[in-house]
């Protein structure tokens, strides 16, 4: 028996996390689910975003499930985001976004890869001040923290490759020629690294130029591992050749109790409305099933989706007319 930890947090997370409980359900494995509260509601009701239950039953859990939760722009004091503080808590230094196609016309084809983000360090170190008229973010980059995400990286394509049959290649993603010292000992830590792993080729860019190739050749991209800060932005730039944000997932992976969130915000917009796409908290449950040794029903789960989608089925940000019960429902149709 496995204990998930349901985090819905914020806006649409209320409505993607319980249609990816149901389809977990549908799959009739042997799982246990609690709830748990977090966010910016949470906050004003509680004075605390993520309280001390929350950590506890995450602690005590194999794996978290995520929404999204609503940040203020602004400083709210006693406020701090909590998938930050989540991935801070339990050393979750990994951030895998995989990016691949899917059957529609919103959709580019031919495209999977997987961006490996660092999660707990650069420019999201929390490290800044300001005085007077001049702000200042300190970026942080350290031995420890590039050493270890790049092995995820390698790792992540060797495991792909032997899937696949293909060769694994990994491209780090840095801004060494201006951020010499920083990026300079996040390329050199990629490099040694990338060394020990001897089937792995290692490819460079620089992040701009990266970012104008996903664009233009995303079909040439196997696995790209890089800083915070520019992992964020590459991954959402990523997710919009596939369909946008509603249909990427993500783990979070390192040292405790892995959490999987679909790449999306709480999206105030639409939120209450019946209208956000599931796909990427189902897409994150398929994930966390393959984390958790389910590879068989992580397929099937993935499966149920991309023929759901291939029926025609799809919600209104992929040009459709689907609610997110219609869709739901359509998937766990398909497993049952
Ligand atoms: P967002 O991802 O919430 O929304 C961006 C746009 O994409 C909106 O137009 C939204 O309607 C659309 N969208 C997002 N997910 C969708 C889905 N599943 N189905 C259909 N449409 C979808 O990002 P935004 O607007 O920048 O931020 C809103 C709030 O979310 C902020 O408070 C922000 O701090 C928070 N946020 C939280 C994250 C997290 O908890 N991990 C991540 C990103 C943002
Ligand atoms: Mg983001």
């Amino acid at each position: 028996m496995k204990t998930i930890c349901l985090i819905p947090g914020d806006g649409i997370g209320q409505e993607v996390i319980p249609a990816a409980a149901e389809a977990l359900q549908a799959l009739d494995l042997d799982l246990d689910f609690v709830e748990a509260e977090a966010g910016f509601a949470c906050f004003e009701k509680h004075g605390n975003a993520l309280p001390e239950e929350t950590l506890a039953l995450a602690r005590r859990s194999d794996a978290v499930l995520f929404g999204a939760t609503s940040s203020p722009s602004t400083i709210v004091a006693g406020y701090r985001s909590p998938i930050l503080a989540l991935r801070r808590e339990f050393d979750l230094y990994a951030n895998l976004r995989p990016v691949f196609s899917l059957p529609g016309e919103f959709s580019q084809q031919g495209i999977d890869m997987l961006i490996v983000r660092e999660n707990t360090e650069g420019l999201y170190s929390g490290r800044e001040r300001r005085d007077g008229d001049t702000a200042i973010a300190e970026r942080v980059i350290t031995r420890k923290g590039s050493e270890r995400i790049v092995r995820v990286a390698c790792e992540q394509a060797l495991k792909r490759s032997r899937a696949r049959g293909t060769q694994p290649v990994v491209t780090v993603v840095h801004k060494a020629n201006v951020l010499k010292l920083t990026d300079g000992l996040f390329r050199e830590c990629a490099l040694k690294i990338a060394g020990e792993f001897r089937e792995v080729i290692l490819k460079e860019l620089l992040v701009d130029a990266a970012a104008m190739k996903l664009v233009k050749a995303p079909q040439s991209f196997d696995v790209l591992v890089t800083t915070n800060l520019f992992g964020d932005i590459l991954s959402d730039e990523a997710s919009a050749l596939v369909g946008g944000l509603g249909v990427a997932p993500s783990a979070n992976v390192g040292a405790g109790t892995p959490v999987f969130e679909p790449v999306h915000g709480s999206a105030p917009d639409i939120a209450g409305k019946g209208m956000a796409n599931p796909i990427g908290a189902l897409l994150s449950s398929a994930m966390m099933l393959e984390t958790l040794g389910e590879p068989g029903a992580a397929a099937r789960l993935r499966q149920a989706v991309v023929e759901t989608l291939a029926s025609g089925l799809r919600t209104a940000d992929l040009g459709g007319t689907a609610t997110t019960t219609q869709f739901t429902r359509a998937v766990c149709d398909r497993l049952g």
